[in-house]
């Protein structure tokens, strides 16, 4: 008979297991810069959410107390720009080595909805800087959004664009880089496409299966 436990254990075995997680071995085409920019993606991601933290800690307009807080702010913009910067290079490579195949679909899928997520996540720290620009944005957004018929959005809001891009949308953007990497350390990276004679063959199914 079905049991909780032991389906649990069984699921969570390889995600969890340390030969997926701490692996000693790496295939030889993965050990190139283009493999690794979703890494490069992941740390500007962290950088991104330790300065949030700091700046959140301290209040909406911390950014100007002092040099430090300017410091903080600054490292936040930077991871931003840097977040996309690899997140776009990295989209080329997984496009270009055709990184969906051998079952990894989901991690494909996975990965745009990080993107898709990523947009707006930015979007809402740029309505809480509180300046002209963000207002102007808020309220030219504001239109679009009530026009798509999603009144309850306001961006116009800052409370609610504060805990958005605070709280909930970097709250989803982790959840969803969580399962993405999580996917390709059960998959494994996809191996390069085949040339000559080996065309014909289909790509071999990642580590773990379908
Ligand atoms: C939030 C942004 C993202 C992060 C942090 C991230 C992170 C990673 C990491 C660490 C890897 C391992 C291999 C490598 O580093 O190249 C990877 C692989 C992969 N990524 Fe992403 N990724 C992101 C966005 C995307 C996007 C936008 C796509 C495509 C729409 C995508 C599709 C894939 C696929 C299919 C793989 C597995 C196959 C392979 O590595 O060859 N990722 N990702």
């Amino acid at each position: 008979m079905a049991n909780w436990t032991q389906t649990s254990k069984e699921l969570l075995g390889p995600v969890m297991s340390v030969e997926t997680w701490l692996p000693t071995e790496m295939p030889e085409y993965a050990q190139g810069f283009m493999y690794m920019l979703g890494s490069l993606t992941a740390s500007s991601f962290v950088a991104c959410v330790g300065s949030g933290i700091v700046l959140a800690m301290n209040g909406a307009a911390s950014w100007s107390y002092n040099d430090a807080m300017r410091f903080v702010a600054a490292t936040h913009f930077w991871s931003v720009q840097a977040f996309f910067f690899f997140m776009m290079l990295h989209l080329w490579r997984v496009f270009f080595t055709g990184a969906w195949r051998g079952g990894r679909g989901m991690t494909w899928v996975l990965g745009a909805i990080a993107f898709l997520v990523a947009v707006p996540t930015a979007f809402t720290g740029f309505l809480i800087n509180g300046d002209l620009y963000s207002q102007w944005n808020a309220v030219q957004a504001k239109d679009g959004i009530n026009a798509l018929g999603l009144g309850w959005v306001n961006l116009s809001n800052a409370g609610q664009m504060f805990g958005m891009h605070v709280v909930v949308m970097p709250l989803i953007l982790t959840v969803i880089i969580g399962a993405h990497i999580t996917l390709v350390r059960l998959k494994s990276v996809v191996p390069p496409y085949p040339t000559g004679r080996d065309a014909a063959e289909p790509t071999p199914v990642g580590k773990g299966g379908r």
